[in-house]
C-alpha cells in the first residue's frame, strides 16, 4: 500500500519561510514523522512542487494507481481551479484525497479563508502543524 503526500508551492522552504507560522522542521523531518507513524505494509511517498502542472500530474497518476492522497495545495489553495478540477479526478474516482494545512488559515488574511479544493476534497485539516498530516494519515490507515 502506498499513500501520496503532496505539498504545494513554497512548502520546500519549510523550516526557514515564517517559522513563526510554520514551525522550524523542513519537509524532510516532516517525511520522517510520516514514514514513523505509518504501519509497516503503508509506503509514505512525499513530494514538493513549486509546480502547479506536476501538481496536476501527480493528482492523475493518484487516479491511475488508485493511490489516496494527502495534499497540502498551499497557496493554490486559494486559487486554483486547475488543481482543484484534478483533485476532483481522484475523489470521484473514488479515491480519498484529504486537504491539509500546517496553519489554520481560517486565522489568517482573508484570502486564505476561501478554499477551491475543498469541495471535492474528501475531508480537510487544518491549524495542527505537521499533526494536520499525521491525523489525515491516520484515517487513511483505518478508512483507505
Ligand atoms: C498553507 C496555508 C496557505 O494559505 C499558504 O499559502 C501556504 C501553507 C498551510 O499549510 O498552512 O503556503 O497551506
Amino acid at each position: 500500500r502506498k499513500i501520496l503526500v503532496l505539498n504545494g508551492p513554497n512548502l520546500g522552504r519549510l523550516g526557514s519561510r515564517e517559522p513563526d507560522v510554520y514551525g522550524a522542521a523542513d519537509l524532510d523531518d516532516l517525511r520522517d514523522y510520516l514514514a514513523g507513524e505509518a504501519p509497516d505494509d503503508l509506503t509514505i511517498d512525499l513530494r514538493q512542487s513549486d509546480d502547479e502542472a506536476e501538481l496536476i500530474h501527480w493528482l492523475y497518476e493518484a487516479v491511475d494507481t488508485n493511490t489516496p492522497v494527502i495534499i497540502n495545495p498551499a497557496a493554490f489553495t486559494h486559487y486554483s481551479y486547475a488543481l482543484r478540477d484534478a483533485a476532483a479526478l481522484v475523489t470521484k474516482a473514488g479515491v480519498a484525497l484529504i486537504e491539509v494545512h500546517i496553519s489554520n488559515p481560517h486565522a489568517r488574511e482573508t484570502f486564505r479563508h476561501t478554499s477551491v479544493v475543498s469541495a471535492v476534497a474528501t475531508g480537510v485539516i487544518a491549524g495542527f502543524g505537521f499533526d494536520s498530516y499525521r491525523l489525515a494519515l491516520n484515517f487513511l490507515t483505518f478508512r483507505p
